[in-house]
């Protein structure tokens, strides 16, 4: 694992960023997996302003998010497709076809997740997976389990990450309680993973991350055994390193 600790938040979403830009400058039409929350927020802002500046072209990238809430659709302001519209794809010349979000609002989730996984393989897999973490360890929707689960599939959210995502909504009890989320597999077959994460919250789920044991209630510790992975921290997020 490849662990950069920044300064500051701001310092790391622009290596981020440019750690992207180059990835792209190499392969125009790279395939991009994308995470929402607040964690890249900084790093897709930076990517408008690379855009804009002329120093990165999305016309030909492809991007396939990790993850969608359950009966939430695009239209929905808190829905994952709301979001990356809204923090990066309305602000930058991508074509908006080549954009996806898994669709948490079809008749049959599984073969809703069947699907994603294989426009992911149609589309030659993932270059780079763009990945926050929870305060409990998950990546995209993967929370702590028994066992960890391969395929794009259905999650229940824990109650730490409802309590966790509640803030974007009017009250908890309109966090959806279910997500569709991008597997252990789909992320794990990335040919680069990018993780970021900030803040002391972070600080001891990215301890069990990078020195714990690889275990399925730690779902981010599997990144352990994956070849190419960038961690970019802040001082507070590696101050139990
Ligand atoms: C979002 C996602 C989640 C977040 C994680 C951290 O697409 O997959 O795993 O990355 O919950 O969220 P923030 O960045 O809001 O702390």
């Amino acid at each position: 694992m490849n662990i950069r600790i920044f300064d500051d938040m701001q310092q790391a979403s622009a290596a981020g960023a440019e750690i992207i830009a180059q990835a792209i400058a190499a392969k125009p039409d790279t395939v991009l997996g994308l995470a929402t929350g607040s964690t890249p927020v900084a790093m897709y802002k930076e990517l408008i302003r690379m855009n804009k500046a002329g120093e990165v072209d999305f016309a030909k990238v492809r991007s396939y998010n990790l993850d969608e809430y359950i009966g939430l659709d695009g239209t929905h302001d808190q829905s994952y497709r709301y979001f990356m519209d809204d923090n990066l794809f309305n602000h930058i010349n991508i074509d908006k076809a080549n954009t996806h979000v898994p669709c948490g609002t079809g008749a049959d989730h599984a073969a809703d997740a069947k699907h994603y996984d294989e426009m992911i393989e149609a589309a030659g897999g993932i270059d780079v997976q763009v990945l926050g973490i929870g305060n409990n360890g998950h990546i995209g929707f993967n929370e702590p389990d028994a066992v960890f689960h391969k395929g794009t599939h259905v999650v229940d959210l824990t109650d730490s990450t409802i309590d966790a995502n509640k803030r974007f909504f009017a009250s908890r009890d309109e966090v959806p309680k279910q997500a569709i989320t991008l597997g252990m597999g789909g992320i794990m077959r990335a040919k680069k993973v990018l993780l970021l994460a900030f803040g002391k919250g972070k600080a001891e789920a990215v301890r069990a991350m990078v020195n714990g044991e690889i275990d399925p209630k730690v779902p981010a510790s599997i990144l352990q055994l994956h070849a190419d992975v960038t961690m970019l921290l802040d001082a507070d997020a590696a101050s139990l390193l």
